[in-house]
């Protein structure tokens, strides 16, 4: 029998989380804020399944029994008897906090619980969880349903047995795993956020266009996307809250988030997810 895992967040990662989920075959609780967000959620995991029979990678069997173990909620509640919980909402460390304090009132005792940070501390959110010892990092990475890896975030307090279970949970979904230690933005965001940032900078200074920047990474050093534009893919909003967690925990100018990364965010710029980021994609399917 397959855990039954809850998804808390149904953005760009937790709905590919449960996605992965479904569809290998554990019966998977999404909760969301609002109907309307819970909705949007929820279709972002059925476009995405109908793309993946589009392209031959599921049937439409497997797609409906993926489906039917799926339940959308908005009620905090319908976590309570998972056997692992997995935060994935907005990288803001006080709303984590927040939630987590929630989820500890609600989840099962003994459960184990995952947080999808991509740069926030483990040791700054695990006194809410109400169980240190049970709560980790499973960073997934965007799309969710296609990338290799998660990235295993070992918090201070995190047993070995906790990290065993976390390992085994997504490698049951196909994953391969690294594990990095509480420090912020571990392994993979303290390289590619400055990176990010980077290109930038340089779009900032006028040294290049947004397209020769993209260019330039991608037939230069074979990168499947330039900088900005996995920028946009990654959104806006979350790359400029984890350099904001780099830079203040770090203190080092590198992590400093552009000044042009922030206009763009607060003019709603938030990439990709929202139609609007550095590119326009309001015209594409
Ligand atoms: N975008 C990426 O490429 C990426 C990659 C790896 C990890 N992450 C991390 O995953 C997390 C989510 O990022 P995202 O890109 O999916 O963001 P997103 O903005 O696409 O989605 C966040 C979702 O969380 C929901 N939410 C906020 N508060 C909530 C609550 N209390 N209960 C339920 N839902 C709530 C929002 O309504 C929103 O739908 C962040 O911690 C981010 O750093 C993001």
């Amino acid at each position: 029998m397959k855990q039954k895992v809850g998804v808390v967040g149904c953005g760009l990662m937790g709905a590919g989380i449960v996605e992965v989920c479904i569809r290998s075959g554990h019966p998977t609780v999404v909760r969301e804020v609002t109907q309307d967000f819970l909705d949007r959620g929820v279709k972002r995991i059925d476009d995405s399944m109908e793309r993946a029979i589009q392209r031959g990678k599921l049937t439409q069997g497997e797609r409906d029994a993926a489906r039917a173990r799926l339940t959308p909620t908005t009620d905090l509640g319908a976590l309570g008897d998972c056997d692992i919980v997995i935060e994935a909402i907005t990288e803001d460390r006080a709303a984590k906090a927040e939630l987590w304090r929630a989820i500890a009132q609600v989840a099962r005792k003994g459960s184990l619980r995952a947080t999808n940070t991509s740069s926030i501390p483990l040791s700054s959110l695990a006194p809410y969880t109400g169980d240190p010892e049970r709560f980790m990092g499973l960073h997934f990475m965007n799309p969710v349903p296609v990338m290799k890896l998660v990235e295993l975030v070992r918090g201070i307090e995190s047993t070995d047995a906790t990290v065993a279970e976390g390992r085994a949970f997504v490698e049951g979904l196909g994953k391969t795993t690294i594990l990095a230690k509480d420090t912020p933005g571990f392994v993979i965001n303290v390289l590619l956020v400055p990176y990010l940032c980077e290109g930038v900078r340089l779009l900032e200074a006028g040294v290049a266009t947004k397209e020769d920047i993209d260019q330039g990474m991608k037939l230069g050093c074979n990168m499947p996307m330039g900088p900005i534009e996995l920028l946009d893919f990654v959104g806006l909003d979350t790359t400029l809250a984890i350099a904001e967690v780099l830079h203040g925990e770090f203190g080092d100018p590198k992590y400093a988030p552009p000044p042009l990364l922030r206009r763009m965010v607060e003019s709603g710029f938030m990439g990709k997810k929202c139609g609007r980021g550095f590119y326009d994609y309001r015209g594409a399917k």
